[in-house]
């Protein structure tokens, strides 16, 4: 029997770790008769205990908690890390001081993990790879269902091959980190999430979530009709007004009527897809570490400041997107997608 069911609508707003998936917003989402997710990469046990018990306090909705499947990196050499450094100082951006992060690099993810197995939310899910076989049985002994992403048909087989029970589909319009099992593939598919999501379907028997690019009633259509049973949307909820997304993200996200979104591995030493902006255009081809050493670095995790000068804003979607944000509130505009999907 699956473990993979849905709430009310076919609706996972994704978990985006850095702290834009506050309580507020998962609470709502989950209330709204969506899944509600967090982006736990980043957190401490004691936050996940304390996020997991507060939103539990309001919603018996569907809840959904993300981490990442990462090895630590190999210590960069004196020279790598000095070039890498140096790339950064360059940009001489507002603020300009770039932290020198010691290792370990990589978050613990037991640890992580324990306040999980304490206060099971309904989905746990995994960008980056496949976790431990334990991890998987834990889960499921709880009656937790596990989904885990991929960006190309290999990886869903070996998701398939885990025992996972549903699996994320991120095409390559998806905001945020590409969830490639390799950190730096020799070479990428670059499927959209429409292409990727039939392979997926017809490659696999497990039930296909869609991410990437989906804004609209009319893009969960289609991600249904591609052979989806969900979808899963980030950008869409980046300017909710619940989402502790920063207030010069936010503005760079409504008040510009058009904006190109581009991949970059500058921010955090892995691919991720971004608004386009000048830190990308001046740190191409300059040297870079590894993820998440080069994360660490621009100051991603909880840098209490971000202007659009810093390299913080990771972002993306279509551009019809970024007109929809003008509108602003985008749990408002959420709830009119559910409406006119029925
Ligand atoms: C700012 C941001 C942060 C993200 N962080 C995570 C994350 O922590 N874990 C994860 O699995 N996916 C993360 N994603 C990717 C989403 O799960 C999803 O694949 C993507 O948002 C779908 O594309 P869309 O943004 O066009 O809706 C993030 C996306 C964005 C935009």
């Amino acid at each position: 029997m699956s473990r993979f069911s849905l709430p009310r609508y076919p609706i996972i707003q994704a978990p985006m770790a850095g702290g834009i998936t506050t309580v507020d917003l998962v609470t709502a989402v989950a209330n709204a008769g969506a899944v509600g997710s967090f982006g736990f990469a980043y957190s401490t046990a004691d936050v996940i205990a304390s996020d997991l018990a507060q939103c539990r306090a309001g919603t018996d909705g569907a809840l959904l908690a993300n981490f990442f499947v990462v090895e630590e990196p190999a210590e960069p050499s004196q020279a790598d890390r000095e070039a890498a450094c140096a790339a950064l100082e360059a940009l001489a951006f507002k603020g300009g001081v770039y932290s020198q992060p010691q290792p370990p690099y990589v978050m613990d993810l037991t640890a992580q993990l324990a306040p999980i197995w304490k206060q099971p939310p309904t989905y746990l899910t995994f960008h980056f790879g496949v976790p431990s076989q334990d991890i998987m049985a834990r889960a499921h002994a709880l009656g937790i269902a596990v989904g885990i992403s991929a960006t190309n048909v290999s990886e869903a087989k070996e998701i398939a091959a885990a025992g996972a029970d549903f699996i994320i589909a991120q095409g390559i319009e998806a905001g945020g980190h590409r969830g490639t099992f390799e950190a730096a593939p020799l070479s990428d598919e670059a499927l959209s999430t429409q292409a990727l999501t039939s392979a997926l379907a017809k490659n696999t028997s497990l039930p296909i979530v869609a991410a990437g690019g989906i804004m609209t009633a009319s893009h969960i259509k289609e991600a249904l009709a591609a052979g989806a049973v969900a979808v899963q949307m980030g950008t869409a909820f980046l300017a909710a007004d619940e989402a502790g997304t920063a207030p010069s993200y936010r503005e760079a996200l409504c008040e510009v009527p058009c904006r190109a979104t581009a991949l970059t591995t500058h921010f955090s030493g892995r691919v991720a897809r971004s608004l386009q902006n000048e830190f990308i255009t001046r740190m191409a081809g300059q040297p870079y570490l590894p993820f998440p050493i080069q994360n660490r670095m621009t100051g991603h995790c909880g840098a209490p400041q971000q202007s659009q000068a810093q390299p913080n804003i990771k972002v993306c979607g279509r551009e019809l997107a970024l007109l929809t944000f003008r509108k602003g509130q985008p749990l408002r505009f959420w709830q009119s997608f559910a409406l006119n999907y029925n």
